[in-house]
Order: structure tokens, then sequence, then C-alpha cells
């Protein structure tokens, strides 16, 4: 029995061990069983995750790469320009037809605005050295001059062309997008040539080109070759043939030599004009270049064509407001100087820019009241200073004391809920020193980065549909402008 009992234990013994054994290695084949459909799971998703993932990629750099052209809104067929029917869209307009070289090349330097970047404040026309401040540093327009060291008058018409088209020096250099080439790439060799005979007739100016103040990578100038591989169209303009002669002529101009999108429009991740949202609203030197697209409430949609006119010939359309900051700048220099019909034109063309609508600038409010007391947020420090400074020259209900130019209701300045570029006119004054009618004085030293703050927040909400908050730190960052 002892010993039944001694090998039944025994027994025992090894079956347990048997059974744990046999458990163990059932657990065992149970984990690694579990650990091959993990695998094989992984495996199973491991291409759809992967395929998604470069897809995304794909879809991402596709929509920041590959934008549409200046015109693939407009539909029709684009046509070389001698295939065109109509008067030929580039050039000058009829009224300069039998004019000479220089007289045409005057006109289209103009019509580019050549000279507003390539002057300096107090500096002579064309001789460089306006700073643009970048993200990444402060970059200096070059001399271009006629002279032979320091400008381009060595340079033969070969070089001219390849930098106004293509983005390159005369060593072979490339230059940044903050000369406009992508949009003066579509200007035939017939009207950058004549700018050259215009540019040799001015005075020789011998000051030397200042460096940027780029650091790495941003100083790497050969990346600028594929930027410009992807976002330069590098094609003369071509006009749509369904088109009237006056549209192809104002699509000429907008997109190539005025450059308005250049300002207009917004910039995507690699700093290329977003044109699938062309003209919805751009930033030029801290000023919102607002949205100019046929939306009735962000856009200008609702405006006549004669108050665009109105607007670029002389800076102010009655109701609308005034150009200030860098539109101003190019109203004085470039677009007062154009035409009556290229002017229209451009108006024309315009209106046919398909709507967007643009969150910051809403439907504009009505006239405020005529009573100080009355309307939005009349108390504390904003209403305080416009009551001192302001109202005189602007009446509380904002409809202008005497002048229409000063009227601040209904334009998008002060509809706009960023408010930089009301704080931008009260730091910088507004209007054109010398002529009483059409001048408001800067308030920079006047007033602290709060105090502006505080009364350009007051003026939107009295006057604009949506109060903005714009705080002191970005005055003070505008006031650096
Ligand atoms: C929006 C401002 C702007 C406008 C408008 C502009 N330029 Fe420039 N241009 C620049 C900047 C900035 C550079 C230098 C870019 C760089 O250093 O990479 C430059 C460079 C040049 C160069 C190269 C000079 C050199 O030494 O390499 C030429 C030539 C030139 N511009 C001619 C013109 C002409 C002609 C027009 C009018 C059709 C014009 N620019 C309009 C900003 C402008
Ligand atoms: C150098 C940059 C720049 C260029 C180029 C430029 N604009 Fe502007 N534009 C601006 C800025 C900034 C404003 C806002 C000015 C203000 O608030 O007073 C503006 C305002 C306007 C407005 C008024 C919008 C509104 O709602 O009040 C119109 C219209 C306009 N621009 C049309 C054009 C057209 C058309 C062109 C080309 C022919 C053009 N702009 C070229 C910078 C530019
Ligand atoms: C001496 C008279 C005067 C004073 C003082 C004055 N302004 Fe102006 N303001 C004007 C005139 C005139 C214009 C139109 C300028 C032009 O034609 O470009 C203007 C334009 C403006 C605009 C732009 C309007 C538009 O259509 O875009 C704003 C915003 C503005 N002023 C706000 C202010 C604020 C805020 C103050 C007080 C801190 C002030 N102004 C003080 C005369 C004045």
């Amino acid at each position: 029995m002892r010993l039944d009992a001694g090998i039944s234990v025994r027994c025992i013994d090894r079956l347990y061990r048997l059974r744990r054994h046999a458990s163990r290695s059932r657990q065992h084949e149970d984990r690694s069983k579990e650990q091959a459909d993990v695998t094989a799971g992984a495996r199973r998703y491991r291409l759809p995750l992967l395929a998604s993932a470069l897809l995304l990629c794909g879809v991402i750099a596709w929509r920041v790469l590959i934008l549409p052209a200046p015109l693939a809104f407009a539909g029709g067929h684009q046509v070389e320009l001698a295939a065109y029917p109509g008067r030929n869209p580039t050039g000058v307009p009829p009224e300069l037809d039998g004019a000479d070289v220089v007289t045409r090349g005057k006109y289209l330097t103009e019509a580019a605005d050549c000279m507003a970047c390539h002057t300096a404040k107090g500096g002579h026309p064309f001789a460089g050295g306006r700073p643009f401040k970048l993200p990444f540093g402060t970059l200096y327009t070059p001399n271009i001059t006629p002279d032979r060291e320091t400008g381009i008058g060595a340079w033969n018409d070969m070089h001219f062309l390849r930098a106004v088209h293509e983005g390159i020096s005369r060593d072979g250099t490339r230059l940044y997008p903050a000369f406009p080439y992508a949009s003066y790439s579509l200007m035939p060799d017939a009207d950058v040539l004549a700018i050259r005979r215009y540019l040799e007739t001015i005075p020789a100016v011998r000051l030397a080109n200042r460096p940027n103040s780029f650091g790495f990578p941003y100083n790497q100038r050969w990346l600028m070759a594929v930027w410009s591989g992807f976002f330069n169209p590098g094609k003369p303009f071509r006009p749509i043939a369904e088109r009237s002669a006056q549209w192809n002529r104002g699509a000429y101009l907008v997109e190539g030599p005025t450059h308005c999108g250049e300002c207009h429009t917004p910039r995507n991740l690699a700093q290329a004009m977003d044109t699938r949202n062309k003209f919805a609203g751009g930033v030029a030197e801290g000023w919102n270049a607002y949205n100019i697209t046929s939306d009735r409430d962000s856009g200008i949609g609702d405006w006549k064509p004669s108050e665009i006119a109105a607007y670029l010939k002389s800076g102010h359309a009655h109701g609308r407001g005034v150009a200030s900051g860098p539109m101003a700048e190019a109203v004085e220099l470039s677009f007062s100087k154009l035409t009556p019909s290229d002017v229209a034109a451009i108006a024309n063309y315009l209106r046919t820019i398909p709507a967007r609508r643009t969150n910051d600038t809403p439907k504009a409010a009505g006239p405020a009241p005529g009573q100080p007391s009355l309307g939005a947020g009349y108390s504390g420090n904003g209403a305080r200073i416009f009551a001192d400074a302001c109202s005189g020259c602007h009446a509380w209900n904002g409809a202008g004391a005497m002048v229409g130019e000063a009227q601040l209701s209904g334009n998008r300045a002060v509809n706009d809920a960023t408010a930089a570029n009301v704080a931008l006119m009260i730091l910088q004054g507004a209007g054109t020193p010398g002529t009483p009618r059409r001048f408001m004085p800067s308030f920079r030293q006047s007033y602290s980065d709060k105090e502006i703050a505080d009364v350009a927040n007051y003026v939107t909400a009295r006057f604009g549909s949506k109060p903005s908050t714009v705080s002191a730190k970005h005055v003070g960052e505008l006031r650096h402008e």
C-alpha cells in the first residue's frame, strides 16, 4: 500500500507536472499565437497605413507645391499673343500707341512700380537700399540705376531679362521672391526691354548694395531655384480667346506689372501666392492688404467699378475709405499714373475674380450715433483719447468733420477685427502732408503702445461691426515696421 501509495503519489506528481507542462506549453503556444496574430495584424495594416501616410504627405505637398495658374479660374482657352484676334493686351494703352520706346518704358516702369521698392526713404530714385523686414532677417533692394560699378549699367539685355523674368542676377545668383518676378514673368520681352530703355535714361548713382542679414538656411540663395521651379509661371502672358480685349488687358495688368496679388493674395507654407484663394487678403509690411474678391461682405463685390477706379486713381472712394500705407504708396507712384482706360480695365477684371468670404473682414457696420455718450463702449481710456485727439476731425458719428476722406464708418480698416491698419495709421499718420484737407498727424510720439491699442480698439468697437482686441505688444511690433 505504501509502495502503491508511493507510486500513486509519484504518479500524481508526474501527472501534475505533465499537466503543468502541458498548460505552460499551451500558454506559451497561446502567447506565441497571440504574438503571431499581432504581427500578422500589424503586417496586414502596415501596408495600408504606410500608403495612407504617403498619400497624406502627397496631398499636402500637392496642395502646397502645385498651385493653379493665375488665370485658371477664368476657364476658356489661352492662346499665344499673336493668335488673339483683339487688340494686344500687353504693352501700353491706345493713348500711347505712337509714343517712343522710352516713353512707353516709363509708363510700364510706373505700372510695375519699380521705383517704390528700389528707392530708400530720402534716397535717390532707383538707387536701392530700401529695407524689407522678413521674419528671418532684413533684405535691402539693390541699385538699378545705370551706374556701371554699383548699379546695372554694365548689364546686357539678356542679364536684365533673366533678372526680371527668372529672378537670376547677372552673376547667376538667385534672387529672393520679395522681388516680384513671379508676376513680372508674365511681361513679354518687349515690355521688359522697354523698361530697360527707360532705366538707361535716369541719372546714374554710385551706391553700393547692402547685404541682407539672413542666417542659415535662409541665406542659401540656390534654394530659390527650387522655389522658382514650382512657383514662377515663367511664361509670358497668354490671353483667353473667349474674353474681351478689355478683360484681357485688365488680366495682364493685374497679374503682371501691377502685381496686385503679391500683396492681396494670402501666402502658403512655401511663401507662394495661394492662387486657390486668389485676392482673399494678404499682408504687406505689417498692413493688412484686404480681400478684394467680389464677395459682397468680406470683399469689394458691392463697390461700383467707378468707386474702384476712384480709389486706384486718387486713393479715396467716397464712403469706402482712403488708401494708406503700402497701398497709398502704390497709388501715388503707380496707379494714379495709369490712363483711364487701363484703370477701367483693372476694375472690370477685378469683378470677375471668384468671391471668397474671410472671417476677419465681416460686413461693414452702418454709421455710429452722433452723441459721444451713445454707442459702443463709451468709457475708459480709448473714449477719452478719441475725444481729445480724434473726434475733432472724425466726428462722433464717424462721418468725418468737414472732409469726406476723414469718414470712419463704412470703411474696411475700422471693420477689420485685427485693427492692425488702424493702429498703423495712428502711428504713422495718414494722407498727404501739405494738403490740409487730407492730412492726419502721426501720434507716435504722443501716445504709448497701450494708449494706441486702447483708442484703436475703441474706434473698431464704435464704428465697426466687430470690436478688435489689438494688444499693446502688437502695437509695439507695428511701431518698428
Ligand atoms: C516689391 C518690391 C520690388 C519691386 C516692385 C521691384 N523690385 Fe526689383 N528687387 C527687389 C528686391 C528685394 C531685390 C533683391 C532680391 C535679392 O537680393 O535677392 C530686387 C532685385 C532686382 C534686380 C537685380 C539686381 C541685382 O543687382 O541683382 C533687378 C534688375 C530689379 N530688381 C529690377 C526691377 C525692375 C525693373 C522692377 C520693376 C519692373 C522691380 N525691380 C520692381 C524688390 C522689388
Ligand atoms: C504693396 C502692396 C499692395 C499692392 C501691390 C496693391 N495693394 Fe491694394 N491694398 C494694400 C493694402 C495694405 C491695403 C489696405 C490699405 C488701407 O487699409 O488703407 C490695400 C487696399 C486696397 C483696396 C481697398 C480695399 C477695402 O476694402 O478698403 C483695394 C480696392 C485695392 N487695395 C486694390 C488693389 C489693386 C486693384 C491693386 C493692383 C492694381 C492693388 N490693390 C495692389 C496693398 C497693396
Ligand atoms: C487733423 C485731423 C485729424 C486728426 C486729429 C485725426 N485724423 Fe484720422 N484722418 C484724418 C484724415 C484727413 C484722414 C484721411 C487721410 C487720407 O486722405 O488719406 C484720416 C484717416 C483716418 C483713418 C483711416 C480711414 C480710412 O478710410 O481707412 C483712421 C482709422 C483714422 N483716421 C483714425 C484716427 C484716430 C484714431 C485719430 C485719433 C488718435 C485720428 N484719426 C486723428 C484726419 C485726422
